[in-house]
């Protein structure tokens, strides 16, 4: 097959995500300044191997696939260390790689979107914070009570209460900033109109886009797997070891 036709141009490959985007700066293309050109010619100008190229971006613009799982009978470890590995792992890379281009396009674009894009750093920049503080809330204090409680369930140990006296103390708080993210992510939405950039939209629109949809589906299924699997779980466990 001619793989210049397959190539598409560097902006038809960045729309698609950012991992395409880190793909194309680590060669040294400008994605914004040579959206319009075909990626063929972008490698040869830098005397770079397209099929090698391409071979990175086919496999960057991979959407991520949903992970099935039996999370109702799944020992709870492996369900934290799935969520650990599967959504904190991808959020902590995501967050802030979204949050540098959305800072660089609000002080580079002009001012046809000038509103559109203050309204959407300001939602972004919520969604992170709060975000990053529920992360480091779930793995330093909820996740690991969890996993002791399993142990101590498994090996019929002594369990004391933890110092917040139960877990569903902090279940109640992460099921609030759960609402909290949702109702945040609903605005973005609402700001991106479903995240259809208009016609003129340039190359760091597009990648923005793609991206925050990306980002939605993932933390909708992040959220959903733990409040109804994990958290309910852990709480009847709770029950069991501490009536
Ligand atoms: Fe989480
Ligand atoms: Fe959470």
């Amino acid at each position: 097959m001619n793989q210049t036709a397959v190539a598409g141009t560097v902006g038809e490959w960045t729309a698609r995500n950012f991992r395409c985007v880190v793909v194309v700066e680590k060669y040294g293309i400008d994605f914004h300044e040579e959206a319009s050109v075909p990626l063929e010619e972008a490698c040869r100008q830098r005397g770079l191997d397209l099929d090698a190229v391409l071979s990175e971006l086919q496999s960057a613009a991979e959407p991520r696939q949903a992970v099935a799982g039996d999370w109702a009978n799944v020992p709870l470890r492996a369900l934290t260390k799935h969520i650990n590995a599967r959504h904190h792992e991808y959020l902590k890379l995501e967050l802030p790689r979204l949050r540098q281009r959305l800072d660089r396009m609000a002080t580079r674009h002009g001012a046809r979107d000038a509103g559109l894009l203050s309204r959407l750093h300001t939602a972004y920049c919520n969604l992170q914070e709060e975000l990053e503080l529920h992360l480091h809330k779930e793995e330093m204090i909820l996740f690991p009570t969890i996993d002791r409680y399993e142990s101590a369930a498994e090996n019929g140990y002594r369990v004391a209460a933890p110092p917040f006296g139960s877990v569903r103390n902090p279940i109640q708080m992460m099921l609030r900033e759960h609402d909290g993210a949702t109702e945040t992510l609903r605005q973005i939405r609402v700001i991106t109109r479903d995240y259809v950039p208009a016609d003129y939209a340039c190359a760091n629109f597009r990648a923005v886009f793609a991206s925050l949809e990306e980002l939605e589906a993932d933390l909708l299924e992040h959220i959903r797997v733990e409040n109804e699997f994990l958290f309910p779980r852990a709480a009847e466990l709770e029950k069991s070891l501490l009536g």
